[in-house]
């Protein structure tokens, strides 16, 4: 069973956006299957492939909030980077002898996702169609 799901009350109204918060969910969802299988071996790479991407997501995010003049861009990094030092710290852990795998993270990093894309990024999805609106 997918831990996450798409609809269409996530979309922020902007296309990359959404596309990225889909794949991100699909890593998500690898990442808890390799957990819940307790496949430890697959763990790591699976968080390496999502750490990757939300890296990506977020420069491509920070890009256009700069690119648009966007004023709450510190803040909203500071949300990035913050969640950015909880996946490298849990990807260190995971090297510790007595770590074993554990739902704990793809749980957190759901609800993170969920009230992320919710609150901040269609608050961003917002102000970016209002600019396209104005040119
Ligand atoms: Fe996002
Ligand atoms: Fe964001």
């Amino acid at each position: 069973m997918p831990l996450m799901h798409w609809s269409p009350n996530l979309s922020v109204g902007v296309e990359f956006m959404d596309t990225e918060h889909q794949q991100l969910m699909q890593l998500v969802n690898q990442l808890h299957d390799e957990l819940t299988a307790g496949r430890e071996g697959q763990v790591v790479p699976a968080l390496e492939a999502l750490l990757r991407a939300t890296r990506e997501h977020f420069e491509n995010e920070e890009r256009t909030m700069a690119d648009a003049g966007y004023r709450h861009l510190e803040q909203h990094k500071r949300l990035h980077d913050a969640l950015l030092d909880e996946l490298e710290e849990f990807r260190d852990r995971t090297a510790d002898e007595d770590w074993q795998p554990g739902t704990e993270l793809s749980d957190f990093l759901k609800d993170w996702l969920l009230e992320h894309i919710l609150e901040s990024d269609k608050h961003l999805g917002g102000f970016i169609e209002g600019v396209g609106a104005r040119v």
